[in-house]
Order: C-alpha cells, then sequence, then structure tokens
C-alpha cells in the first residue's frame, strides 16, 4: 500500500507492506535512523516521535495509521541548523553516554517543556518514565531537563 505522511515539515510519499511499523518506515525508507529500535515492544521508548504533537512509541503505531499524519522525529527538533535546547542541554551535561535511549529522551523532553516550561523533578521523572536508558542512572538526564528549562 502507498501513503504520504509529513515528517519534520516534509512531505513523503512511501509502499509500505500493511503491517509496517512507523519506526520501520522512518528508518528504513525516509532515512531517519534518529529514532531506535531497542526493543519493538513498547518498553524501552528509544524510538518516540511526535504524532500530531502526541508523543508515541513509533514501533507500536502501524504507518498505515499515520497515513496523512504529521510526524515529528529527534531528526526533526533542530530549528536553522542549531541544535534543539534540550539537545545542546543533554550534550552539555554528560547525559548522552551509549546514546541508545538519547533521541527518545530528547524528543520525550522536548514535548514535556513545551507543555510545561518549568518542570519539577517529579513531572520529569514521570513524563520520561517510559523511556529507559541503562547508562546515565538518570541524574544527568534530569540536570539536562533543568537546564533546558532555564533556556
Ligand atoms: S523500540 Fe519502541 S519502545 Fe522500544
Ligand atoms: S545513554 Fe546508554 S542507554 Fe542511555
Amino acid at each position: 500500500m502507498r501513503v504520504a505522511l509529513v515528517v519534520n515539515g516534509e512531505r513523503h510519499e512511501a509502499e509500505i507492506w500493511a503491517g509496517e511499523s512507523l519506526l520501520t518506515t522512518l528508518r528504513d525508507r525516509i532515512g531517519l535512523p534518529g529514532s531506535k529500535n531497542a526493543c519493538e515492544q513498547g518498553e524501552c521508548g528509544s524510538c518516540s516521535v511526535l504524532l500530531d504533537g502526541t508523543l508515541v512509541c513509533s514501533c507500536l503505531v502501524l504507518t498505515a495509521q499515520a497515513d496523512g499524519h504529521e510526524v515529528v522525529t529527534v531528526e526533526g527538533l533542530a530549528e536553522d541548523g542549531r541544535l534543539h535546547r534540550v539537545q545542546e542541554a543533554f550534550a552539555e551535561t554528560g547525559a548522552v553516554q551509549c546514546g541508545f535511549c538519547t533521541p527518545g529522551l530528547v524528543v520525550a523532553a522536548a514535548d514535556l517543556l513545551r507543555r510545561t516550561p518549568d518542570p519539577a523533578d517529579d513531572e520529569i521523572r514521570e513524563a520520561l518514565s517510559g523511556n529507559l536508558c541503562r547508562c546515565t542512572g538518570y541524574q544527568k538526564i534530569l540536570d539536562a531537563v533543568h537546564l533546558a528549562a532555564g533556556r
């Protein structure tokens, strides 16, 4: 089947199979490998993207469901060649280690700050609870979100 999506502001058409996940389409057909595939079961959040402004695990969304809709991936957060403030803050605070969880966390944190500009620790923990990180112990991720919130 053929679908058309707007991804990071650009229209893309793709020929997909009916059971294909949005994550697969983004990575393998549209050429956006930022969203990671760590579990493909909705458990880790590494594939997080915004679908019509709502945070979703792209491994759990069928591309057919996203037909005609708007998707923003981690690649789409930067504007005019400048990193998003959350991306900068993650790099500056050392919240990136292996980096596998980072794209999903960055998308989720950016979504949180859009809704809650100055979140408390418990609000950050709640908002990022679907994003697993095996490296950082989460403290530096909290630091990064606070740093980004202050900018
Ligand atoms: S790859 Fe989608 S939640 Fe883990
Ligand atoms: S930095 Fe390695 S899983 Fe988070």
